[in-house]
């Protein structure tokens, strides 16, 4: 999915907070960027070595620059290489000898990149005044990977008639679903919504009111809302910010901002948006896998001449496995440079049980032909191998490391 309109927008990459002294990779757009810190600020390059093309995230930083792991090259925050051990005293570095810099920007306690800077796209970071407002409290959101597109992602994030059915009790509630007719214009480079009046639950308190929504679309993966209740002029805003990794892979940030309850924890809020992407989560991944599959069988049809009926036997709940546990086996795949895969367990076993219990997560193996719960199955000795060392990372992560190396890396 190289998308070559995006690659020249300002992505949310990852939080600042996130990054701490070692370098952390992201894959943006498909292309993977490590992010590591100097003096002067975050940096981005293209996570690979020029001389023989490791991947710089596995290296190291030292004295404001990033070292690579393979033969130690050095490079300093402008990318230029500074030091190749090897070489005998006195040789000068050829200037090719540079690695690949994004522009990179620090706002709001994001660090955003753009992957092609020089393309003439001026546009700057989204405004986004209230984290700047003394009588707001912003809270940063915890990423949230969701399983679908992002620009699906970003439509869902604007879709006020959801709410009644989605977060029912939670955001909106069933018995008042409708939606009364709203405008959206262009106004100073974005596109605003008149106020909504929906009856919701701004935050998860179990207040329902009449809250006026404004939503505006500020970047193509970027969009803000704002929630008034005019009773007690109460505010919560949100700024929306969806992180396509791949095509089916993206990541949401999310800044929320009160002028109300100060004094409430902050965690409070992060859980109750928790709360909210996770029954999105399900919803987008799950349509966007449908539509997918009904996509697929239209075609065999047409291209078989075949009459198509399809009709829907059972709706399972997907169960979503634990993301931050998922994230934790994903980065061990990354710097055991295996390939990998993340997936829904729609199991009616193993997740399902588990995850009601305690946070779980599966790492699976292939198995030939991709057949399993049969005869026939059959998974070699080397796969069976490498998800065993996986998994006895991934324990050894758990009990001694948790949350210092592995919990920011999308
Ligand atoms: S591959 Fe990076 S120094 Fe050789
Ligand atoms: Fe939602």
């Amino acid at each position: 999915m190289k998308d070559h309109i995006l690659a020249k927008d300002w992505i949310a990459a990852i939080y600042s907070q996130d990054i701490g002294s070692e370098p952390v990779p992201v894959t943006i757009l498909e292309e993977r960027v490590v992010f590591f810190r100097t003096r002067d600020g975050v940096q981005a390059f293209k996570d690979l070595c020029i001389h023989r093309g490791a991947a710089l995230s596995l290296g190291k930083v030292a004295d404001d620059c990033i070292v690579c792991p393979y033969h130690g090259w050095k490079y300093d925050a402008e990318g230029k290489c500074v030091k190749i051990p090897q070489q005998p005293a006195g040789q000068t570095i050829p200037p090719k000898a540079k690695a690949v810099v994004y522009s990179c920007t620090e706002q709001y306690g994001i660090i955003w990149v753009k992957l092609d800077a020089g393309s003439g796209n001026e546009a700057p970071v989204p405004f986004y005044e209230e984290y700047e407002d003394p009588t707001f409290q912003t809270v940063h959101a915890k990423p949230y990977i969701l399983h679908a597109t992002a620009p699906r992602v970003v439509e869902n994030f604007l879709d006020a008639s959801h709410l009644a059915f989605v977060h029912d009790r939670l955001l909106g509630d069933s018995d008042f679903p409708e939606i009364p007719h709203y405008s959206v214009y262009w106004h100073e480079n974005r596109y605003v919504s008149d106020e909504i009046a929906i009856y919701a639950d701004a935050d998860g308190s179990g207040n329902y009111a009449t809250i006026y929504y404004t939503f505006e679309i500020l970047r193509p993966m970027t969009a803000r809302l704002k929630k008034v209740n005019y009773e007690n002029k109460q505010i919560l805003s949100m700024l929306f910010t969806a992180l396509p990794h791949k095509e089916r892979k993206t990541t949401v940030f999310a800044l929320i901002s009160r002028n109300y309850a100060l004094d409430q924890s902050d965690e409070y809020f992060r859980d109750f948006q928790k709360r909210v992407i996770e029954q999105d989560a399900g919803i987008v991944a799950l349509s966007a896998f449908c539509q997918a599959v009904k996509i697929s069988f239209e075609e065999v049809a047409a291209r078989r001449g075949l009459m198509l009926i399809l009709s829907q036997w059972m709706n399972a709940e997907p169960v979503m496995m634990d993301v931050e546990l998922t994230r934790m086996v994903e980065h061990i795949c990354m710097h055991r440079n295996l390939s990998f895969l993340s997936m829904f367990s729609g199991a009616g076993h193993d997740t399902q049980v588990m995850q009601s219990v305690c946070p779980t997560a599966l790492v699976f193996v292939p198995s030939r032909g991709g057949i399993s719960h049969s005869p026939d199955e059959y998974t070699s000795t080397k796969e069976l191998a490498t998800g065993v060392s996986v998994l006895t990372d991934f324990l050894y992560v758990l009990a001694y490391d948790r949350g210092e190396r592995f919990e920011n890396v999308s």
